[in-house]
């Protein structure tokens, strides 16, 4: 008989990860009691059909349960079940990166007035453990930047449509045959996924809450044939990258694709693999790489958070940074189909523009304001890639290219 006695919500991808984890792992004094799942039909062989429930009730009233893990879909439905395990004093172990970015102050609040941790490493990042290492190790930081791949079905179907040649259709298809993809991918592809992460990763690099909402995403689904060549030409890759720059007082905040050349750390990083840099004023960049997304490498992020509860792990959430989050102009390449719909003016120090038969392309300095603006005014018909103008990335201005 375990000492912790594991109530589990949710068997997909990630809590099947979990299961085969914790069952081929002897080390940890836990065990899985009951898993609530919604549908009554389906064959849980070889899972004995008694370990499931189909109602929350039954493991949230059970005494003999000291360990909750929230692991489905549906953010709003997990904020309760988070909740209500916590005013329990049932220790808390989620991978729902939307309802933490967007509950992380409450949730926060919840642990402080009754006492009981929630971890959620699996949330971000998949196997990296990127959550513990800023909540421990960095604590002793001053961070300035944190950035990287942060999304495992994107970075996916940009490997297959840059190294394969493969439709973007068929590489998304892959990444959900694979479990990659969330059940609605636009999350994904969208670039909120990585958000949510990003928003969750702020909390613990610089000890403020932005909530996701507050941070502009622009994700992979208008990449054309020609921006593919665009970087083909010029040895780059296209990554779709969130990041959090602190400089003087002022944090600047992005999830976007960009132009990546081969000496940065992420033009290295193919499939579902994910990194994240961290910059900061002692150590310097250093860079976390490992699988983002999958079944048993976020399961086994998960059995960590578990492992840890049993030796009474929490967060300890850092002090505030006196940090005002703003938004900067912005070099970027940005792609469109009728120069009618897109309004050049607003850019600022345009280092070069071609307006062709089929589309055409300004590379300059914007802001995030009017960059919006064009975005949803040209709608399926423009795209941004942005460059960082920073030493480490690519700047795009420097390129001598001749177009045919
Ligand atoms: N859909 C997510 C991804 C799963 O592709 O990164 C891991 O959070």
């Amino acid at each position: 008989m375990s000492k912790y006695k594991i109530g589990l919500f949710g068997f997909g991808c990630v809590g099947k990860g979990l299961y085969e984890t914790l069952t081929t792992n002897n080390d940890l004094d836990a065990e899985i009691s009951k898993i609530c799942v919604k549908n009554k039909d389906k064959d849980r062989s070889p899972i004995a059909s008694e370990k499931f429930i189909f109602s929350a009730d039954e493991i949230l009233n059970d005494d003999s349960i000291n360990i909750v893990v929230e692991l489905i879909d549906d953010a709003e439905a997990a904020f309760e079940i988070v909740t209500k395990s916590l005013k329990k004093g049932k220790a808390v172990v989620t991978a729902n990166k939307k309802m933490v970015a967007e509950h992380l102050p409450e949730l926060i609040a919840l642990q402080k007035e009754y006492n009981t941790p929630l971890l959620y490493e699996g949330a971000v990042c998949g196997s990296i453990p990127i959550i513990r290492n800023l909540n421990d190790y960095y604590a002793s930081e001053q961070i300035t930047e944190v950035k990287g791949i942060f999304n495992g079905s994107s970075n996916y179907i940009l490997t297959k449509l840059f190294q394969e040649g493969q439709s973007y259709d068929e590489a998304l298809k892959e990444a959900q045959e694979n479990g990659f993809a969330e059940t609605d991918p636009t999350l994904d592809v969208g670039g909120f996924d990585p958000k949510f992460k990003l928003s969750i990763v702020i909390q613990h690099a610089f000890g403020i809450s932005v909530s996701p909402e507050k941070i502009f995403n622009w994700g992979i689904q208008n990449i054309s044939d020609e921006d593919i060549r665009f970087a083909k030409e010029r040895n780059l890759k296209i990554k779709l990258v969130a990041k959090a720059t602190a400089v003087n007082g002022q944090l600047s905040l992005l999830v976007a694709p960009h132009y990546i050349d081969s000496d940065n750390p992420l033009y290295h990083v193919e499939n579902e693999f994910n990194c994240v840099l961290i910059n900061g004023k002692y150590a310097h960049e250093q860079t976390l790489i490992g699988k983002g997304a999958g079944s048993l490498p976020t399961g086994l992020a998960v059995l960590a958070d578990v492992a840890s509860l049993t030796k009474e792990y929490t967060y300890n959430y850092a002090e505030s940074r006196n940090l005002t989050v703003q938004e900067d102009l912005s070099e970027v390449y940005l792609r469109f189909d009728d120069p009618e719909n897109v309004d050049l003016s607003v850019f600022e120090n345009v280092s070069e523009k071609f307006v062709g038969q089929k589309h055409g392309y300004v590379i300059g300095k914007i802001s995030l304001q009017n960059l919006k603006g064009i975005l949803e005014k040209a709608k399926e018909g423009a795209n941004v890639i942005f460059t960082s103008g920073k030493s480490a990335e690519i700047e795009l201005s420097k390129l001598t290219y001749f177009y045919a």
